[in-house]
């Protein structure tokens, strides 16, 4: 298997340009199939995980074209068959499409969805919101089989803003009869993406982007066009390497707003940051100070931003504090911080890392997506040489990572 390979201490300059948002593409994909017409996704990022949903697809009988910037789907000729557990446990948005065949054919049967080790991460919520639609839940061992006579609009309050949830519970209510209220819905720009391309589709949904959305049910939707958002956690990981070892690097294609709480913790910790309409320019300095971290659904402090901040942090002058509130286990990453030599406590869900501690490079394992991202910022800074396994995590989410990183001045190669 192939692995990443690091020379660390080159200083980064120059331009990136952000990838259409991971977490908005495999949402955006699944739910084109409830349309009964033709759709098309631009700006869609080269990440493995779009190729497994392309998979199940294919699977159902869409046709698509792909030519790598954006996907045409047609899914008028889908076959509503159960869906392999080989291919629903490659990613956690396998589950979309458990919303969108319910949503369009009132019966889905398949498993349950993979994604990142990073805590039980269940599906209640999304049951839930199946419930209150009129849906019927058999489950056998990880298979689910939900159909409904009838879908009809309900009110579902979700237990925690939880980002899948609320894109299921909406999937389901654009067809069903009637009006849905989501309350407590999650706010995160992704959600937005999803609403907005389902409205050009003529879906009536109203409130993404607040914690209340209301979608009233329409019989049919049409053919349009949608756009991925630029990514706010490919924005952010860049911020910080910039923000460790770069020198005026500018991010582009960005939507700043939507990384205000990173900007702002990294002001606060010192870094020099100039915000433009779609432009992020990131410098480093040597006199950074420790900061506290605390992970919150947006407008907060992204989770997937927790990780790759956690090797910025090893660089802050004291201790910093990381409280992880959305996940049970994902401070994986931080073992391997420690064997490049950082010092790093942690007690439940917070972490205490100890700032200004030269890194060195050694071989580490990225047990996760963003565990990934933390540990390519770690080798850019680190002296010598850093090895990273089971790069297959970080494929699945960083569209082009080594040649962006190449391209200002990073020495990053795939052996
Ligand atoms: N939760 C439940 N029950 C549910 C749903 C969620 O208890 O029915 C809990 C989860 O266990 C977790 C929290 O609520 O502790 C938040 O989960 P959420 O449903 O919001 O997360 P998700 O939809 O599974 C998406 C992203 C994640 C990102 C989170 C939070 C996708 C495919 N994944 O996951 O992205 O961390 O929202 O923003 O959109 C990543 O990109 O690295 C990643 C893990």
């Amino acid at each position: 298997m192939a692995n990443i390979v690091i020379e660390g201490g080159y200083k980064l300059s120059g331009k990136i340009n952000i990838s259409g948002a991971k977490n908005s593409a495999v949402a955006l994909i699944p739910a084109a199939i409830l349309c009964d017409e033709k759709v098309t996704i631009s700006n869609v990022p080269n990440i493995s995980d779009k190729y497994a949903l392309d998979d199940i697809l294919k699977y159902l009988g869409a046709k698509i074209n792909d030519n790598g910037e954006s996907i045409t789907i047609d899914p008028t000729e889908i076959v509503n068959k159960e869906i392999p557990e080989s291919i629903s446990k490659k990613l956690r948005a396998s589950y979309y499409f458990m919303s969108s065949l319910l949503g369009k054919y009132k019966k889905v049967s398949m498993y349950f969805p993979g994604g990142c080790a990073i805590g039980a991460r269940p599906i209640d919520q999304t049951i839930k919101g199946f419930e209150a639609l009129g849906a019927k839940i058999i489950k056998e061992g990880s298979k689910y089989t939900i159909y409904a006579d009838k879908l009809t609009g309900g009110n579902v309050y979700l237990d925690m803003p939880s980002v899948g949830a609320t894109i299921n519970t909406i999937l389901v209510a654009v067809r069903a009869e009637g009006k849905t209220i989501i309350e407590n819905a999650a706010k995160e720009p992704e959600i937005v993406n999803v609403a907005t391309f389902l409205n050009n589709m003529g879906a009536k949904i109203t409130g993404a982007g607040t914690s209340e959305i209301k979608i009233e049910g329409v019989d049919k939707l049409h053919s349009c066009f949608i756009e991925v958002i630029p990514d706010r956690i490919e924005t952010g990981t860049y911020m910080i390497a910039s923000a460790l070892i770069g020198e005026k690097v500018r991010i582009e294609n960005v939507i700043p707003e939507h990384v205000e709480a990173l900007t702002l913790k990294l002001k606060e910790a010192g870094v020099e940051i100039e915000t433009g309409e779609d432009y992020i320019i990131v410098s480093s300095t040597n006199k950074m100070k420790a900061i506290n971290i605390k992970t919150m659904g947006f407008p907060g402090f992204p989770t997937d931003l927790q990780q790759p901040m956690s090797t910025f942090l090893t660089q802050c002058d004291g201790i910093s504090t990381i409280h992880e509130t959305i996940y049970e286990n994902r401070f994986k990453n931080l073992d391997y911080l420690k064997l490049m030599g950082s010092n790093i406590k942690t007690e439940k869900d917070k972490a205490y890392i100890e700032g200004k501690i030269k890194l060195k490079g050694t071989f580490v394992e990225a047990t996760d997506l963003r565990a990934g991202a933390c540990l390519i910022i770690a080798g850019l800074i680190a002296e010598g040489k850093t090895v990273i396994t089971n790069i297959e995590h970080i494929l699945r989410g960083y569209s082009n990572i080594i040649e962006k990183l190449q391209n200002i001045g990073a020495k990053i190669k795939i052996e």
